[in-house]
């Protein structure tokens, strides 16, 4: 078989660029060797035009069975914070940076690994596409991928958690750790009330007309 290397997602960009097309030519991409061994690519699911867009890292082993993301242990951690945060699931944007499942098999289980920064380069399209067209007024960033996705390297989130961050116009980013940071964690309910702080800060962020205006003129 022709190796088809990292020349990441650009080259299997639809013509139209709706998330609709999108999805659809995500679903065939090649951009980089992850495609291979993952069951299908997961892409982003939610709200076409979502005030709340969250960004995590890649599809864990449930999203990649079932083509959803955050539908595992992550997203249950998320959905409560999400819940006691006040922020309605079926009415934000969810998606990652990476849309494939990367893991190592080990016996049975199917053991997740982080990207690579080439890989993250090489599905950055997709990303890029969905914050365009979602444009959403509140980017949450769920950990390091996304943030080195979207703000670049060298910024940390375990020392900016809980910022507000321009994006432009006047919407923003407020960058947090990743669910699965606080699964992990030794102190978990110290873990998830730190978490939960910093979706609230997200929760408590109010649309100014101007941007009101302009995204019902749409
Ligand atoms: N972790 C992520 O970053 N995304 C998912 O969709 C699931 C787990
Ligand atoms: Fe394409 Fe992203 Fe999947 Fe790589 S991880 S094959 S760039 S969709």
């Amino acid at each position: 078989m022709a190796t088809v290397g990292n020349k990441g997602a650009d080259q299997f960009l639809p013509a139209k660029l709706t998330l609709p097309a999108l999805r659809a030519a995500a679903s065939r991409c090649q951009g980089c060797e992850l495609y291979r061994d993952a069951t299908q690519t997961v892409f982003g699911d939610g709200i076409p035009d979502a005030r709340f867009m969250l960004v995590g890292e890649e599809p864990g082993d449930q999203e990649d069975k079932r083509g959803e993301p955050f539908v595992g242990p992550a997203g249950h951690v998320l959905d409560r914070a999400l819940r006691e945060a006040g922020i309605d699931r079926s009415a934000v944007y969810l998606t990652n940076a990476v849309k494939h499942f990367k893991f190592e098999p080990r016996g049975k289980r199917r053991i997740h690994r982080p990207p690579t920064v080439a890989e993250i380069e090489a599905c950055r399209p997709w990303l890029e596409q969905e914050m365009r067209l979602v444009d959403p007024e509140v980017t949450i960033i769920l950990g390091a991928t996304a943030a080195r996705a979207l703000l670049g390297p060298g910024f940390k989130v375990t020392e900016q958690r809980g910022e507000v961050i321009p994006r432009e116009g006047d919407a923003v980013y407020v960058p947090t750790v990743h669910p699965s940071a606080v699964l992990r964690a030794d102190d978990r309910d110290k873990a998830y009330a730190d978490f939960l702080a910093d979706i609230k800060i997200a929760a408590g962020i109010h649309g100014k007309p101007a941007r009101k205006a302009r995204r019902s003129a749409r």
